[in-house]
């Protein structure tokens, strides 16, 4: 038996995203897969006032159970609402890479997926997306599609090298599919080794400075789709902060390096009007778990070690939300 997401009380994408184009802001979309991810997004939307993309990929579905996801987002909804404000939320599949697994989410309650056909040719990639689009359309459940490659890790897809989107593609892509809105490649990567420190220069405390984003692609992409919805994927900031906590605690990162706020901030002035985030709620996550278990080795009580973790997943979505997208005040 298949379930709306309007069933489960969730949006999808069209009216966010159209009122974020509207407003110069990004809307985030934070990815999840256990119980205090969860609380932390929902807290922290509902006391910025933001709307909120809950993103789950297949690994998450994998790792946590797809039924318990799906009643997971509804009981978010009702959380949201209990703590006093009804913020919209969609529930959105991260990199569904198979028509089977973007039908499976809309039959179990996603109001909006994203279909990767990146690493496919440009024919094949528009034949898979228009028949995505087609079955999603038919349930009022919206579709990203994919142009153009990132490096680092698209899920289960390891890209070595990005291949920035071609602005000679985009209206043949998205005018053929019909899709409601495009991840590009301007030059954002996934985790938290987004660049080789070949890559980058140094400031003078010897941390590691990204190459710029081509904000010249994304230019020319706006000048092609006037007001399209425009998704940047891999925009996690890497905080040197969690890095060091987590290094002076245990941990052993090298050369972790983001993309920096500042460059977030202007792209989502821009036609970006969907920010994906997740691996900063990791590196948040587990820096306040690994002080806790160093500070306090005696502890073995998970709330213990989870609710620092969630109190701090939460101010750094609020400050993405407030400092970063520019989403907070627009639920
Ligand atoms: O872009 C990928 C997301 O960060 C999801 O990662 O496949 O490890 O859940 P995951
Ligand atoms: P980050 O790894 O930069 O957080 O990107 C997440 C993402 O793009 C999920 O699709
Ligand atoms: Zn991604």
């Amino acid at each position: 038996m298949s379930t709306s997401y309007k069933d489960l009380g969730l949006v999808n994408t069209k009216e966010m995203f159209a009122k974020a184009v509207e407003g110069g802001y990004a809307v985030p979309a934070y990815n999840f897969n256990n119980l205090e991810q969860l609380q932390a997004i929902v807290q922290a939307c509902v006391e910025s006032k933001s709307p909120v993309i809950l993103q789950v990929s297949s690994g998450a579905r994998k790792y946590a159970n797809a039924n318990l996801l799906r009643n997971m987002a509804k009981g978010a909804v009702e959380f949201a609402k209990e703590l006093g404000c009804e913020i919209p939320i969609a529930l959105h599949l991260d990199h569904g890479d198979t028509f089977e697994l973007c039908k499976d989410c809309i039959d179990s309650g996603f109001s909006s997926v994203m279909i990767d056909g990146s690493h496919h040719s440009f024919e094949d990639n528009i034949a898979l997306t228009k028949k995505v689009v087609e079955y999603a359309h038919a349930h009022g459940v919206t579709v990203e599609g994919e142009l153009g490659v990132l490096a680092g890790v698209e899920d289960d897809v390891v890209a070595e090298k990005s291949h920035y989107t071609k602005p000679e593609e985009v209206i043949e892509f998205v005018t053929k599919t019909g899709c409601d809105s495009l991840a590009i490649s301007i030059g954002t990567s996934h985790g938290a080794n987004k660049f080789t420190p070949e890559q980058c220069t140094r400031n003078e405390k010897g941390v590691l400075i990204p190459p710029p984003l081509r904000f010249d692609i994304l230019e020319e992409i706006e000048q092609k789709l006037p007001g399209f919805p425009i998704v940047l994927h891999g925009s996690s900031s890497v905080p040197q902060e969690d890095v060091d906590t987590i290094n002076k605690f245990g941990g052993a990162l090298k050369d972790s390096v983001g993309i920096p706020e500042e460059q977030l901030r202007k792209a989502a002035k821009s036609a970006v009007c969907k920010i994906n985030i997740d691996s900063d709620g990791r590196l948040a996550m587990t820096a306040a778990i690994r002080k806790v278990f160093v500070e306090k080795p005696g502890e073995f009580d998970p709330r213990k070690y989870l609710g620092p973790a969630r109190d701090a997943l939460k101010e750094l979505y609020k400050h993405k939300n407030e400092n970063v997208l520019g989403s907070a005040g627009k639920a």
